[in-house]
């Protein structure tokens, strides 16, 4: 047990949106790592329901960012993303979304720990065809998040908020044994 536990979760904490990146591609060997922590995260009973588009080609990158404006802003720099595909069949919904933020939040993580920029590009429902028709998906899948990489700008890594201010206070947040009284 490290004698701070706030120390080794560290990247945890600083994870953060990048939605502007800086021209150099990022190194093949990285996106293959992100790519192996996406294939390792657990879903609902282990069905892996997701296959993962891993996506460098600009033009690809841009069709996306100009379908699903403002959501995919973050799209318009970014020199790769990893598009996550999932079923289209209604009935799985609420679990493969579930899904869905569990393997999103591990790349946020994982290219945070590898000084990489990343972010989320939410495909809305109504942008989902012209996703579909660019990534050359069958009717029956779907994609609702693409994760945008790249190596942040020095203005995409400065902080959007005082310090400590990103998020709602501790004793806001986190309540002890039962709901307060009152
Ligand atoms: C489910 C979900 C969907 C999101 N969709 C988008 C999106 O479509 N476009 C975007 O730029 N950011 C998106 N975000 C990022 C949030 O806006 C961001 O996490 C929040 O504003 C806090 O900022 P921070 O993560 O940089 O601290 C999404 C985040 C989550 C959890």
């Amino acid at each position: 047990m490290p004698a701070n536990p706030d120390d080794p979760l560290r990247p945890l904490r600083r994870t953060r949106q990048v939605r502007e990146f800086e021209r150099t591609p990022l190194d093949p060997a990285v996106l293959d790592a992100l790519a192996d922590v996406a294939r390792w995260t657990g879903s609902s009973r282990n069905t892996q329901p997701w296959r993962f588009i891993v996506i460098t080609e600009p033009a690809t990158l841009r069709a996306l960012h100009a379908a699903g404006l403002p959501q995919t802003r973050g799209l318009a720099t970014a020199t790769a993303a990893i598009a996550i595909v999932l079923s289209s069949d209604p009935a799985r919904a609420v679990s493969d979304a579930y899904d869905d933020g569990r393997v999103a939040e591990r790349i946020l993580i994982g290219a945070r720990m590898l000084d990489v920029g990343a972010g989320i590009s939410w495909i809305r429902e109504d942008v989902r065809p012209a996703a579909r028709e660019i990534l050359g998906l069958p009717g029956d899948r779907m994609v609702r998040t693409v994760v945008q990489l790249g190596r942040p700008t020095a203005a995409a890594l400065a902080s959007k908020s005082a310090p400590g201010e990103a998020r709602l206070p501790r004793d806001v947040v986190v309540l002890h044994e039962r709901w307060p009284a009152g």
